[in-house]
C-alpha cells in the first residue's frame, strides 16, 4: 500500500507538472503543426476541388423520416441528416449534374428507432435499394458507372451490411447495389467484409453545442491518470461473457478495478465531460463495434485516447495522424495497461497533448451547425476530392455489368 501511495504522489505531481509545463509550452508557441505529414491536409479547403450533385429524392427517403422520428437528428448516427443539410447549401453543390464529380442520394438509413431510441437498420436495405432503383431509372448517371461516382452516408454499426449483430452483418455483406459506390461510414475495421476498400471512415456524431457548453478552463490540472466510464460486461446480450468487446473491457475491469491510477466505473456521472478534461488518458476500448463516441470526446477534450481495438480503422485516417496523438494497446496486452501507460516518456505525453491542442484535430471530429472550416463535413469533402479525378475504370463499358440486382437475402428484394 505504501508503495502505491508513493507512486500516487509521484503521479499526481507528474500529472500536475505535466499539465503546467504543457500549458507554458502552449502559451509560448502555437499548437504544434504536423508539418510534412498527414496532419496538414486537415487544413485543406475543398471548395473548388469538387462538385457534388444532390439528387432530389421524394421526402419519404429523408425529411419525412426525420419528421416522424426527430430523435434521429440527435443520436450517434445523425451525421447522415446533417451532411444532407450541409450539402444543400454548400458551395461545392452543383445544380448541373453534367458537371458533377460526385453524385449524392440523401437516404436516411438510421431513422427507424425502437421505443428506447435504438436505431435498427432492418428496413434500410429496402429503402436503399428503392432509392437506387429510382435514381437509376430517372437519371442517366447511375447506369454510366453503376454507382462508382456516387457516395452514400451509411453510419450504422456495420455500415452498409445493415445489421447490428456482427455475425449477421458479415453473413449479409455490403448491400449488393452499393458494390461500386463510395461509402461514408462510422464503422472501420481492417479486412472486414463491412468495410470496402475506398470507403471514408467518419467520427460518430456527438452533440456539438452540448460539448462546447461544457469546456472547462484549459489550465485546469489533469489530476486523473486513466479515466473510463461505461460497460465492462453486457450481461443482457452476452450472458456468458467473452463476446462483448472480445473480452477487452472485462479484462480492464478485472485487472484494474482496485488500481488507484485507474478511475474506471460503470457510473455515468453528470461531470463526465469535465472529468475527461481532468484526465491524462481516456480509455477507448471496443464495444460491440470497434469505435465509440468516447474517441470523439477524448480528442475534443484533449485527453489522450488509449485505443484498444485491434485492426480499427479510425476516422479520416488518411488525414489525422492517429499514431501520433493516441496510444494503441493491443487487446491481448490489456493486463499490461498500467505498465504501458506509466512507462511512456513524459516528452511523448507532452507532445501528444500539444498535438491534441491543435484546433484542427477537434474541429475534424465534430459536425457543428452551422458548419465551420475544417470540421467533419469538410473532411468528408476533402476525402472525396482526394479520390479525383476518377479513373477511366469508373465508366461501365458496353456489355459489362457489376451489380447483380437479385443478389442478397430475398427479404431485401421486396419493394419499399
Ligand atoms: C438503367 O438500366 C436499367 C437496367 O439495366 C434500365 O431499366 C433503366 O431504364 C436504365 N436507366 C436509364 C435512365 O436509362
Ligand atoms: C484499394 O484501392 C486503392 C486505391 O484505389 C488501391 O491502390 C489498392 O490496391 C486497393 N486495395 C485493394 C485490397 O483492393
Ligand atoms: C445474381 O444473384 C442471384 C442470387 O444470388 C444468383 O442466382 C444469380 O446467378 C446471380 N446472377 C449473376 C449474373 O451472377
Amino acid at each position: 500500500m505504501s508503495h502505491w501511495k508513493e507512486i500516487l504522489t509521484i503521479l499526481f505531481c507528474l500529472a500536475f507538472c505535466l499539465r503546467v509545463e504543457a500549458i507554458e509550452v502552449q502559451e509560448n508557441q502555437p499548437a504544434e503543426r504536423i508539418s510534412g505529414s498527414a496532419g496538414d491536409v486537415l487544413e485543406d479547403d475543398p471548395v473548388g476541388k469538387l462538385k457534388v450533385y444532390v439528387y432530389e429524392l421524394p421526402s419519404k427517403y429523408n425529411r419525412k423520416k426525420l419528421q416522424k422520428e426527430p430523435r434521429c437528428a440527435t443520436h450517434m448516427f445523425a451525421a447522415e441528416v446533417f451532411m444532407h443539410r450541409f450539402l444543400l447549401s454548400s458551395p461545392v453543390r452543383t445544380l448541373n449534374p453534367e458537371e458533377a464529380d460526385w453524385f449524392y442520394a440523401p437516404v436516411y438509413v438510421t431513422c427507424d428507432l425502437t421505443s428506447n431510441g435504438l436505431p435498427l437498420p432492418f428496413r434500410s436495405p429496402l429503402v436503399m435499394r428503392s432509392a437506387v432503383q429510382l435514381i437509376s431509372s430517372k437519371w442517366p448517371y447511375w447506369n454510366r458507372t453503376e454507382g462508382a461516382d456516387h457516395f452514400f452516408i451509411v453510419p450504422h454499426d456495420f455500415g452498409a451490411c445493415f445489421h447490428y449483430q456482427e455475425e449477421t452483418a458479415i453473413k449479409r455483406g455490403i448491400l449488393p447495389v452499393l458494390r461500386r459506390a463510395t461509402l461514408v461510414q462510422t464503422f472501420g475495421q481492417r479486412n472486414h467484409v463491412c468495410l470496402k476498400n475506398g470507403s471514408i471512415t467518419i467520427p460518430p456524431f456527438a452533440p456539438p453545442q452540448k460539448i462546447q457548453a461544457r469546456i472547462i478552463p484549459p489550465d485546469t490540472p489533469r489530476s486523473i491518470f486513466v479515466y473510463f466510464r461505461g460497460l465492462f460486461y453486457d450481461l443482457s446480450n452476452d450472458p456468458e461473457g467473452g463476446y462483448y468487446a472480445r473480452g477487452a473491457r472485462a479484462s480492464v475491469w478485472e485487472n484494474f478495478k482496485n488500481n488507484p491510477l485507474f478511475d474506471i466505473s460503470t457510473d455515468h456521472p453528470y461531470t463526465y465531460y469535465e472529468d475527461m478534461q481532468r484526465a491524462i488518458f481516456c480509455l477507448c476500448p471496443l464495444g460491440w463495434a470497434p469505435w465509440s463516441p468516447r474517441l470523439v470526446e477524448a480528442v475534443v477534450f484533449g485527453c489522450i485516447p488509449v485505443i484498444i481495438a485491434d485492426d480499427i480503422v479510425l476516422p479520416f485516417a488518411d488525414a489525422i495522424p492517429w499514431e501520433e496523438i493516441a496510444v494503441f494497446v493491443p487487446e491481448k496486452d490489456v493486463p499490461k495497461l498500467d505498465t504501458i501507460l506509466t512507462s511512456l516518456p513524459i516528452s511523448e505525453i507532452l507532445r501528444k497533448q500539444r498535438l491534441l491542442a491543435n484546433p484542427s484535430m477537434k474541429q475534424a471530429m465534430l459536425f457543428p451547425q452551422p458548419a465551420q472550416p475544417r470540421d467533419a463535413f469538410h473532411q468528408i469533402l476533402n476525402g472525396l476530392a482526394r479520390k479525383l479525378p476518377h479513373g477511366d475504370d469508373v465508366f461501365v463499358k458496353p456489355g459489362q455489368t457489376f451489380i447483380n440486382w437479385t443478389a442478397g437475402p430475398v427479404g431485401d428484394l421486396k419493394p419499399w
